[in-house]
Formats: C-alpha cells, sequence, structure tokens
C-alpha cells in the first residue's frame, strides 16, 4: 500500500471517530428541547467545522429537516461551513475600536494575511473574521486572536503579534 494510501486511511478513521464522538453527544441531547445549537457548538468544536455531509448526519440523527440545521448554522456567524484555520484572528469594529484605527488594521491584515474577511489562510494557520466589542473599548483598538485579547494594536505591531503563532 502507498504511503498517500495509509494516509488517507487514517484521515477517514479519524474521521469516523470523531463522527462516532458527535453521534453520542446527539443521543445525550436530542430529546431536549431546543438543544441543536448545543450539538452544533460541540460538533464544531469537535470536527472543527460544520460540512454538510455532518450536516445530514445531524439532521437525521435528531429528526428534524435538514433545513432547520443548515438555516441554524447559517444565521449564526459563529459557526462555519468551511474548514477554519488553526487560530482565528478577530478584529474589533465596534464603535469605539472603529473611529481609533480599527478598520485600518483590517486592511493591513487583509494585506499581510492575503486573505478577505471570513477567509482562512492557504497554510491554513488562520482565519480572519471581524467582532462588534470585545469588552476593551478603553484600549481601542483591540483585536483577539483566540482567546488572547490584544489592545491598543496598530499596524506596526501586527506583524510581531502574528509572529507569534
Ligand atoms: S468597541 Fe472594540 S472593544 Fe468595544
Amino acid at each position: 500500500m502507498s504511503e498517500k494510501n495509509v494516509k488517507c486511511e487514517s484521515c477517514t478513521n479519524q474521521k469516523s471517530q470523531k463522527f462516532d464522538e458527535i453521534a453520542n453527544i446527539i443521543d445525550l441531547y436530542k430529546d431536549k428541547e431546543g438543544s441543536l445549537i448545543q450539538v452544533l457548538h460541540l460538533a464544531q468544536e469537535i470536527y472543527g467545522y460544520l460540512p454538510l455531509e455532518l450536516q445530514k448526519m445531524i439532521a437525521t440523527s435528531m429528526e428534524i429537516p435538514l433545513s432547520e440545521v443548515s438555516g441554524v448554522i447559517t444565521f449564526y456567524s459563529f459557526f462555519s461551513t468551511t474548514p477554519r484555520g488553526e487560530h482565528t484572528i478577530r478584529v474589533c469594529l465596534g464603535t469605539a475600536c472603529y473611529v481609533r484605527g480599527g478598520k485600518k488594521l483590517v486592511e493591513r491584515l487583509q494585506e499581510i494575511l492575503n486573505v478577505q474577511i471570513g477567509e482562512t489562510t492557504q497554510d491554513g494557520k488562520f482565519t480572519f473574521e471581524i467582532a462588534r466589542c470585545i469588552g476593551a473599548c478603553g484600549l481601542a483598538p483591540a483585536m483577539m486572536i483566540d482567546k488572547k485579547v490584544y489592545k491598543q494594536v496598530n499596524v506596526n505591531k501586527l506583524e510581531s503579534i502574528l509572529s507569534k503563532y
């Protein structure tokens, strides 16, 4: 068997393990009313994103229409149907950050990362998103990488911040 085939087999095993894990979660939640969002959160945590195949599995297992599952995913911006980067960058464009240069941070990051808002870099390292206030208005403009908040960021600091990841 070629190395490529071995790799693919391991990917398939990992995928099916993750689907099994998600199936177990659905068993725990499916009879609880309003549990779809919770299930989707946990499924995204385990699988990384919510592709159509996984949406179908969730819909079938929870005995709800696929359109309902897809509708919830589309409605909430924190759900993603495409693979996400290893790290998520969120630049705040709430009012305080916007007026203090948040937009410049967005433009510069688009240049550095070569992505648009909502996209993931080609190397899979960063997903780039916008936030609406992350609770650091007094030290605007602010941005987050994963759970770490960076305050009073300016365009000259961006490359050194990114180099830590
Ligand atoms: S507006 Fe950016 S942290 Fe509040």
